[in-house]
């Protein structure tokens, strides 16, 4: 059967016509008019916004309505700062500026006053979804409280959670989501666990999948390392009802990623991810750049999230504006070497075309 005929119970209850999701990207990468292309090319759209601020939530979400009637997601972390990555001391703030000076200096910018928050609180966030009311509710690094989910049944918003692991899988499926994300160690992006360490949450998709099929009641998407059909054909073999992409969705020229970035994916440099704390103090897989190699010599040194976080993003728009890929969080997953389409349009096209 093609893809595009594979109808389970993943389409169904999230209201699509395809198997495909896209993955959401935190970090201004989501774009409206990446979610929404794909929604009306009969995907799941999806839109992160876990830096997106509480009042900004609602305009998110009315853009996404203006550009599709079809269902979307809004993602958003339900964990939204680890230990001591919320607030620094003033000699850990100290420490952290001299770790950062260097950077600063070469791209010629003076270093920022610390913000109030370095993230906006997901308990503001979640009341603010609520009201605006998207098609689906997905999340990772954990579970919303017990009357959030109940919220979301009552205004008939759907709830996607997100495993790394059997237990985070079964949590999820006794929480009462409707869909489940087994998410592999090969994806982009963070690993999105929450009871156990980063480290110890790194199952491939091959493995995950079928073990979260086997043990959870509710629909599985599968997502780590898919970019073509035959990723997309093994999930399902697998017993997933759906396939998450989320770095061949990135490549495409309507994310909101930059042109230098885009062309490392393409080329010879996407054939060296690793798994790193430099982009935000979260464990996280991207290329192998000047970044991750110096950064990772000194992991101790770095704040937890979201601290670690808001220091890289200061250094982002300078280093972008010149061009510069060595000194920027460039994400990306195992299966980068892979990527063929420059456009949404394009991917899900060959994703949903007949097999040969
Ligand atoms: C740049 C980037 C940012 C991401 N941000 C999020 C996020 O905020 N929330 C989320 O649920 N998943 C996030 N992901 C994971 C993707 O949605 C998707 O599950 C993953 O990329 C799938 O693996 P693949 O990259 O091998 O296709 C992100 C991935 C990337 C590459």
């Amino acid at each position: 059967m093609t893809i595009r005929d594979h109808h389970t119970e993943a389409t169904r209850r999230l209201g699509i016509a395809h198997p495909i999701v896209q993955g959401p990207f935190g970090g201004g990468l989501s774009t409206v008019a990446l979610a929404s292309t794909v929604s009306n090319l009969g995907g799941l759209g999806s839109y992160g916004a876990h830096q997106v601020p509480p009042d900004r939530i609602g305009e998110t979400v009315a853009a996404l309505r203006a550009h599709t009637t079809r269902p979307f997601a809004l993602n958003l972390w339900v964990s939204d700062h680890d230990p001591g990555g919320e607030q620094l001391t003033g000699a850990e703030e100290a420490r952290m500026r001299a770790l950062f000076a260097p950077y600063f200096a070469e791209l010629g910018i003076a270093q920022p006053p610390l913000p109030t928050r370095f993230h906006p609180s997901f308990a503001a966030q979640i009341e603010a979804l609520l009201e605006a009311r998207p098609p689906v509710f997905s999340f990772v690094f954990g579970i919303p409280e017990p009357r959030v989910l109940e919220e979301c049944r009552r205004r008939h918003i759907l709830t996607v959670g997100t495993a790394t692991s059997i237990a985070e899988a079964r949590a999820l499926d006794e929480a009462g989501v409707d869909a489940i994300v087994a998410t592999g160690a090969e994806a982009g992006g963070h690993r999105p666990c929450f009871l156990a360490r980063s480290e110890d949450s790194l199952v491939g998709t091959l493995a995950l999948v079928p073990l979260v099929v086997d043990r959870v009641r509710v629909p599985v998407i599968a997502a780590g390392g898919i970019a073509d059909r035959r990723g997309v054909h093994a999930v399902l073999a697998l017993g997933a009802g759906a396939a998450q992409l989320g770095t061949a969705f990135l490549a495409c020229s309507e994310s909101g990623t930059t042109e230098a970035h885009r062309s490392l994916l393409f080329g010879e440099a996407s054939e060296r991810t690793v798994l790193t704390r430099a982009f935000t103090g979260r464990l996280a897989r991207g290329l192998v750049n000047r970044w991750t190699t110096e950064l990772d010599a000194r992991t101790s040194e770095l704040a937890p999230f979201p601290a670690q976080s808001w220091f890289v993003s200061q250094l982002r728009a300078a280093a972008a504006a010149a061009g510069r890929t060595d000194v920027l969080s460039l994400w990306a997953g195992q299966i980068a070497p892979n990527l063929k389409h420059r456009t949404t349009t394009r991917l899900m096209t060959a994703l949903l075309q007949e097999d040969s």
